[in-house]
């Protein structure tokens, strides 16, 4: 299914037998949770306890590229497989007008990870969800390209407000709304989020980041005007503009790859605004 952010593979969130398949399909940890994706909010309240935060966040940015952790009614109806038996569960509201449409009309929410297999590149259109799963998954939903091109922020709501993955709804919005200070998550604190995982969103040759110039014949991630045309040099914003960069760069990525480049260097991204995003994926497909 197409999303604002990335490609998901959808299944009813309340059926195990999906779920698993899920799981399976990705090669995905099952340590590792889903992201369960509502209509809004109402849906979401039967399964999900949502509190003053929450509803501040909600207000202002849902539909949209936000991910809530919260904590998980009693009574849930949320497969337990897909919150990897945690008492909180991760809720989005996608704003792609397919995706929505489909939310409404059903009566069960999806469980909808990236449709990659697992650490790989998060698929930003049809052919991409292709080339991860070939003839193994019936439909693919062509929604166009995905907007943003990285996936959603997500903000643990469960204790003090904290940031457990950096998208393009970034730190000084979520302060704004929420008219409270949060905490971004440490490297010291404990793996809260499994996506935090280091090695993830690799396209499968090795990175360095942080780099002035490639070694020939290696691929040169860039970014703003400074730098010339050449057949090894891929430019992320030739404005200079993060968003633009954020949008493309899963894309350049399997471009790259297509391409048979070795090995692929990246410039030095700003890390502000969306560029917290960019260096959280560049530097953990380095790893
Ligand atoms: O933009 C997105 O969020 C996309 C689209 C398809 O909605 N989905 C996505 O899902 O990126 P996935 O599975 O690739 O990433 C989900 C992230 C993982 O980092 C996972 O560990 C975290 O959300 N997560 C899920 N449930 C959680 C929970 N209960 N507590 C903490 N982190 C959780
Ligand atoms: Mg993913």
């Amino acid at each position: 299914m197409p999303t604002e952010t990335v490609y998901g593979l959808a299944g009813n969130a309340y059926k195990n037998k999906s779920v698993k398949n899920i799981y399976k399909l990705k090669k995905r940890p099952k340590k590792n949770p889903l992201i369960i994706h509502y209509y809004d909010f109402a849906k979401a309240s039967n399964d999900v306890i949502l509190n003053n935060d929450f509803f501040k966040l909600y207000k202002r940015l849902c539909p949209g590229p936000l991910t809530f952790v919260v904590k998980k009614r009693k009574n849930s109806k949320i497969s337990s497989i897909a919150s990897s038996n945690l008492e909180t569960i991760a809720i989005r509201f996608p704003k792609h007008q397919i995706i929505r449409k489909v939310l409404k009309k059903i009566d069960f929410p999806l469980a909808m990870p990236s449709a990659n297999i697992s650490t790989g590149v998060s698929p930003v259109c049809a052919e991409n969800v292709y080339d991860e799963f070939k003839n193994k998954i019936k439909f693919i939903i062509d929604g166009g390209k995905s907007k943003i091109g990285i996936e959603s922020t997500v903000i643990d709501l469960t204790n003090k407000p904290k940031i457990l993955r950096p998208g393009v709804i970034d730190g000084n919005l979520l302060k704004k709304f929420l008219k409270k200070d949060f905490v971004y998550n440490s490297k010291k604190s404990k793996l809260k989020s499994p996506g935090m995982m280091k090695k993830h969103y690799s396209p499968g040759i090795p990175i360095f980041i942080n780099q002035k110039k490639p070694p020939k014949n290696h691929a040169f991630i860039t970014f703003g005007k400074k730098y010339r045309k050449n057949k090894n040099y891929f430019n992320l914003s030739k404005n200079g503009d993060l968003k633009e960069a954020a949008a493309n760069l899963y894309q350049t990525f399997r471009k790259i790859k297509k391409l048979k480049f070795k090995k692929i260097f990246v410039i030095k991204i700003p890390n502000k605004g969306v560029g917290i995003a960019i260096n959280d994926r560049i530097t953990r497909a380095s790893k």
